[in-house]
């Protein structure tokens, strides 16, 4: 069975691909658990300096996929056999080694709110940055409630969450969700050079300027309250509509659900 997410490890890098081109990157349980305890691991491992987040094929990720979602929506999954997407979200919020994010074009969902929990982001020039919680009925996850106003402000996250704007690679950098914006050719190596720059740094120093700028007792606090409501949301009769819509390839039509 091909791996839906490669690890490697060289010159105290841990780098993490998200290897599920075909469904656009789009993550599963066993993904998400990948990821997270890979970051988990590596807050105690002295050989890792840095972790790296990349990812093949033509986009970043699709975000959650869409089937497991569907699955708890018509009972197929009990939502408390569901491990989703906490695997990666808790690790991420709890995070002590630094992150590096290289974003090749499409981020939906929590493939944008994890970025927030990186400590640097490059994205390419066809990078997009989407989080359609509300659009599939669902709610900001990953503490984003808390993280993305605080990053851009309440208007322009509430433009994102609620009525699903984009944000391209240009206002991703100006707004600062991410460092730079570089070309699609350079991401990796630039990426990689982020993140050789910071596992060339002391590490002890690094790790406590990392812990100082997080607020991971208050984030994990969020994810929780956050969870509630989306375990709700996922088995409301909108959601139901709009994993239909996507299956059927069509526009919801929320009027009928409810
Ligand atoms: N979950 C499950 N499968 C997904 C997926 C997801 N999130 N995103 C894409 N796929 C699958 C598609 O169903 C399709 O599978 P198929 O070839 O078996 O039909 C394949 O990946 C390619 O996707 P496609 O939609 O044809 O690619 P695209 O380049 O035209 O569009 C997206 C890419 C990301 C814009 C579009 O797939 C999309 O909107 N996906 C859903 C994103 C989403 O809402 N994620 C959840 C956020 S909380």
């Amino acid at each position: 069975m091909t791996e839906h997410v490669l690890v490697e490890k060289s010159g105290g890098v841990l780098t993490l691909t998200l290897n599920r081109p075909e469904k656009k990157n789009a993550l599963t349980g066993e993904m998400y658990a990948k990821v997270g305890d890979s970051i988990t691991a590596a807050n105690d491992d002295p050989s890792i300096r840095c972790v790296l987040i990349q990812a093949n094929g033509d986009m970043f990720t699709s975000g959650n996929d869409l089937a497991s979602f569907a699955a708890v929506n018509s009972g197929e999954t009990p939502a408390g056999d569901r491990r989703g997407g906490s695997a990666l979200i808790l690790a991420l919020a709890a995070a002590k080694v630094p992150i590096v994010a290289a974003v090749n074009g499409r981020a939906v969902g929590v493939g944008t709110t994890m970025l927030l929990h990186c400590d640097q982001v490059l994205v390419d020039e066809n990078a997009l940055l989407t989080t359609p919680f509300v659009n599939l009925a669902l709610v900001p996850e990953a503490a984003s409630s808390i993280t993305l106003p605080a990053r851009i402000g309440h208007a322009r996250a509430f433009s994102m969450f609620v009525l699903g704007e984009a944000v391209d690679a240009k206002k991703a950098e100006a707004w600062g969700i991410a460092n730079a914006v570089v070309p699609a050719g350079e991401l990796r190596a630039r990426a990689r050079a982020v993140a050789e720059a910071i596992a060339s740094k002391p590490p002890a120093a690094v790790a406590i300027t990392k812990a100082l700028m997080r607020e991971s007792a208050r984030y994990l606090a969020r994810i929780e309250e956050e969870g509630g409501h989306f375990g709700n949301q996922l088995k409301s009769p909108e959601a139901k509509e709009a994993f239909a819509a996507f299956r059927e390839k069509r526009a919801p039509d929320f009027s009928k659900a409810g």
